[in-house]
């Protein structure tokens, strides 16, 4: 196995994490010219690696090594090239490096079934408020809604998708057997345990909304305190009990991570308001529960301050398990590097939940420090990270259908 997958992975997330389309900080959205740079760059990897380069509508770059036998199906590996805004240089981006090491690996061999390396244009949202758009599209899932949904700037997923132009040729047909994921773990348990990597057992599901809250502008200086129908001051008793609610629950977290005035001014009373809420758990009903109590509970509380409330549900996503025998696989695997190997539900959402729909699925996690993700200052070891490029690569080599 190659000694320098370590010291090749911190080279390779160093240079892919300069790739941004906002100096100063790491951002690189959905067919972004940043993302079109990053993707020149992997491909350049993905090639030297001895892999077939095409890219797809959805601007999803795959890398292909293909089978001995041509009517074989696909194994997939790979994760996602877009990022949050201001982000770090590892959630996705980990799970690209790791699956093209894992492929150089395999130089030569003759392989049973189509091996791709994918790079997953959308995982996180942030153009179009809407996830797994890249790989929701690989996997043939995208949907009417998906496609109408539309940007700040007025233009539409379907739109953005007919102006992109894939710099390389499209790929064939693929029949999805499996599709295996590495990524940092982004919670703080395998740091605790002292051990660099773990499994994912389940994924857990979640429902975005955005909530509009509508009261009346008027003059900051002259309106009366109890005459004012206030839409921030509504929007503010609206998180603090969407955080005492989540609280009191065991597992379910709940954030509202953007929120915006219209029209906002220092000295006129918001008259609207507009957030995003964001829902999860492992557990289905759970979540769909506390979605219809915090409903109830922010309807009651706002017409108490005179206040009109909407709900507009974005994404609801159900809970996705992983593939046992995949998974057992892998675990078998990560006791050649440690004694223990913990089984993970992650809270996070990756592109494994899209193609879990047409695949079974399997996913590798990788102490991060602190816990820390969707933050500037992530970081992984070269060294997980060389482990896990190394556990994949076995895996492929050892693949056997599930
Ligand atoms: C993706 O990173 C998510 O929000 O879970
Ligand atoms: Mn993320
Ligand atoms: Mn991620």
């Amino acid at each position: 196995m190659p000694e320098d997958f370590a010291s090749r992975a911190a080279l390779w997330l160093d240079e892919l994490g300069a790739i941004t389309d906002e100096p100063g900080g790491l951002t690189r959205t959905f067919l972004s010219p940043a993302q079109a740079r990053a993707k020149a760059l992997v491909s350049v990897w993905l090639q030297e690696a001895g892999l077939e380069i095409y890219e797809d509508l959805a601007g999803n770059l795959i890398g292909r090594l293909a089978s001995v036998n041509p009517d074989a199906k696909t194994v997939a590996c790979g994760s996602h090239i877009d990022t949050v805004r201001n982000a770090g240089q590892y959630d996705g981006a980990v799970g690209i490096v790791t699956a093209v090491l894992a492929a150089s690996a395999l130089k030569g061999q003759p392989l049973p079934y189509h091996l791709e390396v994918v790079a997953f244009s959308d995982e996180e949202g942030v153009r179009f408020q809407s996830t797994y758009l890249g790989s929701k599209y690989y996997a043939g899932q995208l949907t009417g809604a998906e496609l109408a949904a539309r940007d700040a700037d007025g233009v539409s997923v379907q739109e953005a998708m007919a102006a992109h132009r894939p710099a390389f040729p499209l790929p064939p047909p693929r029949e999805l057997l499996a599709y295996v994921e590495a990524h940092i773990e982004q919670g703080p348990v395998l740091e605790k345990e002292a051990l660099a990597l773990g499994v994912v057992t389940a994924i857990a599901g979640q429902t975005r909304a955005r909530i509009f809250i509508e009261g009346k502008a008027g003059h900051a200086g002259t309106t009366p305190m109890n005459l004012r129908r206030d839409a921030l001051a509504g929007a503010a008793e609206c998180v603090l009990t969407i955080e005492q609610y989540a609280t009191a629950m065991p597992a379910l977290v709940a954030t509202v991570g953007d929120l915006r005035i219209p029209s906002p001014a220092s000295n006129v009373i918001p008259g609207s308001v507009e957030f995003t809420l964001d829902v999860r758990d492992a557990d289905e009903e759970v979540r769909r529960n506390f979605c219809a109590r915090i409903t109830s509970e922010l309807q009651t509380q706002m017409s108490k301050r005179g206040l009109g409330i909407r709900i507009e549900i974005l994404q609801e996503g159900a809970p996705v398990n992983c593939s046992a025998p995949l998974t057992s696989a892998l675990e078998s695997l990560v006791f050649q590097y440690q004694e223990r190997c913990p089984r993970l539900v992650s809270g996070a959402g990756h592109d494994a939940v899209a193609l879990a729909g047409i695949a079974e699925v399997a996913m590798l996690f990788i102490r991060c420090r602190d816990g820390l993700s969707h933050h500037p200052d992530e970081y992984a070891t070269p060294e997980d990270i060389g482990l896990a490029a190394q556990v994949l690569a076995k895996f492929f080599s050892g693949f056997q259908k599930p």
